[in-house]
């Protein structure tokens, strides 16, 4: 009787277009399916995932012009307030004529970032959520900016740099978003507006409690609204095989892992957005090859700035040494190869899902921090969780060596290794049932029914 009823609820999805959000989003909408709803996503023609790999999902491309933009998505923040801008009026036209065919909606979730979804939601009279793609610490700075802003802190300056910030320890100045930040105005303005929950009903984390726990009890205090922790949501999902990859996969790389010793190779990423320019990655290059450690390294196209071409690496030295340790793959099964026998550590950018992906696969890291919540997350993962190491100041080889040693055969980098594997156990321990992460959930389906 009640799976009746929960087959008839649809629940609307508007996820952030790009692949750090779209992921999270999609695992979300697996769990809410395995429970009984019906999921349509309602998503940005950029971007616009293939629905012949979601059989269970129906979809709504939402028309827009952002042509202006995708010629240079540098200014990536001018392109989500533009994303906003231009989505609300044909999102709201697509969802009446949705209503219009008599498909009742149950309720619309949407990514923070894309925050005039909420303004659309209100304006149907339908009740609108909100997913936090990032950390709970992320949020909670946030919300602490308008704050930081009458107290005269802004702009930051270099000289506080390594200061704490009042009401955010551990994090220092250096480690916020804004720290540095180009076009700093954007980004007040965005994160003002996503902090802002508007008239959204509640909020689903892909986090746990026993990663972030104070800060959630602050943000329950402080929005007092329904608050699910409910992640990380990739753990329930039993298939690893990601079909919302929007680059394909290269699975040589697991054939090559699968001939390398336990433990022994380090994973290289950084993410989906993150570029680096030539001389770094040379610098990195030698600084693997240098440590005589394996590695996997995905270099992304378009992720070196300025160099669109698939050869890298010009010097015949370094090409012979990288064949002998190294394996370059364009884009890989990320969680695949997180998860894999051979994988010892992860060098990362610290975007959100790679922090989630790797601590929960037990795998220590090296923080690389790039732009955004990178940053803070680097700074939970060294300082707070205790699993990493960051590598900071210019990247030069030899330091690079070093760290990267560090990590994979010394004692320390084995004291980091037990502390990640302790935490892959406690994040288990909260998916499994009785976790909290689990019984979040539970409560989550509840109060979706009761709405
Ligand atoms: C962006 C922001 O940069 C990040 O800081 C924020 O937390 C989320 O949005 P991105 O930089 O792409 O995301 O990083 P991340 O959050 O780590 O997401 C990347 C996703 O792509 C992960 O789920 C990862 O598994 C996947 N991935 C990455 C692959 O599947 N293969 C790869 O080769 C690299």
């Amino acid at each position: 009787m009640e799976m009746e009823k929960q087959k008839s609820s649809r629940i609307v999805l508007v996820p952030c277009p790009f692949q750090g959000h779209i992921n999270p989003m999609f695992e979300l909408a697996s769990l809410l399916y395995s429970k009984g709803f019906s999921i349509t996503f309602a998503h940005s023609q950029f971007n616009f995932p293939n629905p012949s790999n979601h059989p269970c999902f129906s979809f709504l491309p939402i028309p827009h012009d952002l042509s202006q933009f995708q010629a240079s998505s540098s200014n990536f923040i001018a392109l989500l307030l533009a994303l906003n801008d231009n989505i609300a009026m044909p999102l709201r036209e697509i969802l009446v004529h949705q209503q219009q065919q008599n498909d009742e909606i149950l309720c619309i979730i949407y990514d923070s970032i894309m925050y005039k979804v909420a303004e659309v939601a209100n304006n149907l009279k339908l009740p609108s959520i909100i997913l936090e793609t990032s950390s709970a610490s992320l949020f909670w700075t946030y919300a602490a900016f308008n704050r930081l802003e009458s107290e005269g802190y802004f702009p930051l300056k270099d000289s506080i740099a390594e200061d704490f910030v009042p009401g955010l320890d551990p994090l220092r100045f250096k480690d916020l978003p804004i720290f540095n930040f180009p076009n700093v105005d954007d980004l007040l303005h965005l994160i003002k507006t996503t902090s802002d929950i508007r008239t959204s009903s509640a909020i689903i984390w892909n986090t746990t409690e026993c990663l972030e726990q104070p800060i959630l009890e602050k943000l329950k205090q402080h929005y007092q609204i329904p608050c699910f922790p409910v992640g990380p949501m990739h753990k329930y999902i039993k298939n690893i095989i990601s079909p919302t990859s929007l680059t394909t996969e290269d699975r040589n790389c697991i054939m090559w892992l699968d001939k390398q010793v336990a433990k022994s190779v380090l994973y290289v990423s950084i993410g989906s957005l993150a570029s680096i320019t030539e001389r770094e990655v040379t610098e990195i290059a030698w600084g693997l090859v240098n440590s005589n450690q394996h590695f996997l390294w995905v270099i992304r196209s378009g992720s070196i700035t300025g160099r669109e071409s698939k050869s890298v690496f010009h010097e015949k030295s370094l090409k012979e040494a990288i064949e002998k340790r190294g394996y370059i793959v364009e884009w890989a099964p990320q969680k695949e190869v997180l998860g894999h026998f051979a994988i010892g550590g992860f060098w990362s950018h610290c975007g959100w899902n790679s922090t989630l992906e790797s601590i929960c696969e037990g795998v220590p890291l090296i923080c690389r921090p790039c732009f955004g919540d990178q940053k803070m997350n680097s700074r939970y993962v060294s300082y707070v969780w205790k699993v990493g190491i960051v590598l900071e100041n210019e990247l030069e080889r030899g330091e690079i060596e070093r760290v990267v040693r560090k990590l994979m055969v010394s004692e320390e980098g084995q004291e980091i290794r037990q502390r990640a594997m302790d935490l892959k156990l406690e994040i288990e321990k909260s998916v499994a049932e009785n976790g909290s992460s689990y019984k979040c959930l539970d409560d989550l389906v509840k109060f979706l029914l009761s709405l």
